[in-house]
């Protein structure tokens, strides 16, 4: 597994050991992670910056849950699918992003452009694969949490987009269903949530459940742009912003779309904004 201390790693890797499956975790600093090995469960210290890592995470292993971030995406899921190519890895679940699919012009989507680039080098490499293209994640708007206790306003780049959020837990069980699962290779999955909401309406309905009056104010994008090189490179913070453009202009097409494949393949609807603000409430609680 990459990224198991993330937002949809860290629950993929969850759900796996519930399972009682066996599993390796990859991560660049396992400790700060709080990863702790156990009956069961490896954990490797390795880096997809540092090629030379992978081929011990890799060793013994049958199938591979492959994430990565930012405008080295491509680089970093070609290394990785080239260690698994040789050490014989039976399946790679792939976590993408939608917009791949009209990312045609890297000017314009250079996001959906890094995972389109990513997912290529996966299917060259004769690897059987799946490949998961989510949303944007209703755990995003934990980013509205200090605002929202402190003066009830919620703060983010898109207000008036209509977005199909994905419950990451959602994404996390469809990846466990391809990973241990039969009839998902080959396969190309669109996971949204079961409804389009702006920002705005995302946050009429959190403060429906809160019982407080909240507001949206949108971040302007050269404001977002500064938050972003706090923690990512200039490359991927300015496609992160171009990206965020195009979504302004044309987004509610792509982002409003609602697919059937969380429902296909788990067999139940996808949860709501509801259903993940009602789990998530004390996190927006003063
Ligand atoms: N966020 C969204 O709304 C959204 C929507 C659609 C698609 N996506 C896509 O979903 C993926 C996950 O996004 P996220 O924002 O939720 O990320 P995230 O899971 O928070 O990313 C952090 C993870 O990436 C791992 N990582 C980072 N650099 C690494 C490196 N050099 N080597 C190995 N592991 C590395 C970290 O592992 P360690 O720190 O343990 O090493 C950590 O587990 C991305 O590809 C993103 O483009 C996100």
């Amino acid at each position: 597994m990459t990224g198991a201390t993330g937002n949809v790693g860290g629950k993929v890797l969850s759900l796996l050991r519930e399972d009682g499956r066996k599993v390796r975790a990859l991560s660049r600093n396992p400790a700060a992670g709080g990863l702790v090995p156990g009956p069961g469960f490896e954990v490797v210290t390795a880096d997809l910056d540092r090629p030379e890592t992978l081929p011990a995470a890799l060793d013994g292993v049958q199938k591979v849950f492959l994430m990565s971030l930012g405008a080295n995406k491509a680089t970093h899921d070609a290394r990785l699918v080239a260690a698994a190519r040789t050490a014989g890895v039976e399946h790679i679940v792939q976590l993408s992003t939608l917009g791949v699919e009209v990312a045609d012009d890297p000017r314009a989507n250079p996001l959906g452009h890094w995972h389109r680039l990513a997912e290529d080098a996966l299917r060259e490499s004769g690897v059987p694969w799946t490949v998961l293209r989510p949303n944007g994640f209703m755990s995003m708007n934990l980013g509205w949490a200090p605002g929202i206790k402190a003066d009830g306003t919620a703060r983010g780049p898109l207000a008036d987009v209509p977005e199909a959020i994905v419950d990451p837990r959602d994404i996390a069980e469809v990846a466990v269903r391809a990973l241990t699962g039969e009839g998902h290779r080959g396969r190309v999955y669109e996971l949204t949530g079961p409804e389009a909401l702006t920002a705005r309406e995302q946050t009429a309905v959190l403060g429906g459940l809160l019982g407080r009056e909240l507001r949206f104010e949108p971040i302007p994008l050269a404001d977002f742009r500064r938050m972003l090189l706090a923690r990512f490179s200039e490359e991927t913070a300015n496609g992160v912003i171009r990206t965020l453009e195009e979504a302004v202009a044309h987004g509610a097409e792509l982002h409003g779309r609602l697919s059937p494949h969380v429902e296909d393949v788990l067999g139940r609807a996808p949860r709501s904004f509801a259903d993940w603000a009602r789990d998530h409430l004390d996190a927006f609680r003063g």
